[in-house]
């Protein structure tokens, strides 16, 4: 699985996120080592707040199914990741990080080049 495919898949299951207070429908995708593929949305919350992010909903369903961190090979998403989902990202301790910037340009950077200096307990 290429990272062209992985934003692909990103990018059409992003038409499931439940968003419908922001309307900002974000899709992720995974690949792990083992060639295993998830993919996640962001499903919103009246109580705003309680909302979660394609990044963690992708990372939360391959945890269900028994991934862990530095199983993950790289991860796409169709948009810029946010500061907590940053730190999910190093904490997953993926190579690779694809997503596509707000004016569409795509990049590649690895989890501490888009957190440096992280926290970790
Ligand atoms: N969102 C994500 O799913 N991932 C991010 O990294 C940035 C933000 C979602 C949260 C919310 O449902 C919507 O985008 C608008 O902020």
């Amino acid at each position: 699985m290429t990272d062209d495919e992985l934003l692909a898949r990103a990018d059409a299951v992003a038409a499931n996120a439940y968003a419908p207070y922001s309307n900002f429908h974000v899709g992720a995708a995974i690949v792990t080592r083992d060639g295993r593929v998830f993919e996640g949305v962001n499903v919103e919350n009246a109580a705003y707040p309680l909302g979660i992010c394609a990044e963690r909903t992708v990372l939360s369903r391959a945890a269900t199914d028994g991934v862990r961190p530095g199983d993950v090979e790289a991860i796409a998403i169709n948009a810029s990741p946010c500061g907590g989902c940053r730190q999910w990202l190093h904490e997953w301790k993926l190579d690779r990080v694809t997503y596509r910037r707000a004016n569409g340009d795509v990049v590649t950077h690895t989890p501490d080049e888009l957190l440096p200096d992280s926290f970790d307990l």
